[in-house]
């Protein structure tokens, strides 16, 4: 027989002391009846341990998405900056969603997270093939030759060579830019080598999922079912 809590922390579920809140808020039950207190014995090989309705143990996958603000950095740790991990919602904190690539400190949009290593795998691998869509703003206007440039594969200002990308001009100083990789920086570097500094980015689909009308700093879980082959790659 184990403490709740222990039992619990050990678990990865949180913090000792956030667990005592928790179960005191009654979110905790032991076979269906809710914990009341932290000590309360449990026989850690047959108990069926529930928090927020959710087994612990048998973690289930959660897909999340947040509509990034500028001013963020996509780390789950910065001496200095705002991290996107403060921005999720405690009830998802138990269950250790983590980035799905990254998002610039100064780019707005569409980040995934994930607790699935998996999941994460397939949308953030090049051979998968998912298309990542972003909003630029920048300076010059794009025409047919950019266009071009970006369907043969735009080589940076490095040497370093993108794999064929999509450049639908919006006008002057608008693009949308349609990317399948991730390379630091990339949207505003490929859009720099062609003479159009960025000025506002953010991305707007991965794949099928579309950040639509999510409010700027908001989170929403995503169900697994609205993943398609276009966002998996599978
Ligand atoms: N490309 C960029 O330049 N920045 C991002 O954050 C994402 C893609």
């Amino acid at each position: 027989m184990q403490r709740l809590d222990k039992l619990l922390s050990e678990a990865g579920v949180a913090s000792r002391k956030d667990l005592k809140a928790m179960i005191k808020a009654g979110r905790v039950t032991v076979d269906g009846q809710t914990a009341r207190t932290p000590e309360t014995k449990v026989d850690e090989t047959t108990a069926r341990v529930c928090v927020d309705g959710q087994p612990v143990g048998r973690q289930r996958t959660v897909l999340l998405m947040l509509h990034k603000p500028a001013g963020y950095v996509t780390s789950t740790d910065d001496p200095r900056d705002k991290t996107v991990m403060e921005l999720i919602p405690d009830r998802y904190r138990y269950l250790k969603p983590m980035p799905v690539g990254r998002l610039d400190k100064e780019t707005e949009g569409l980040l995934l997270f994930t607790n699935d290593g998996q999941l994460a795998h397939r949308l953030l691998s090049p051979r998968s093939r998912v298309w990542k869509r972003y909003y630029a703003e920048h300076e010059g206007q794009a025409g047919p030759e950019d266009v071009e440039a970006f369907a043969a594969g735009i080589v940076l200002r490095d040497g370093d060579r993108c794999l064929p990308a999509r450049l639908l001009p919006q006008g002057p100083g608008k693009s949308l830019v349609e990317v399948c990789e991730g390379k630091y920086h990339q949207v505003r570097r490929m859009l720099a080598s062609r003479g159009m500094p960025v000025t506002y980015l953010r991305r707007v689909a991965e794949g099928s999922l579309e950040l639509g009308d999510l409010p700027i700093g908001q989170i929403r879980e995503v169900a697994l079912r609205e993943l398609t082959a276009e966002t998996t790659g599978l």
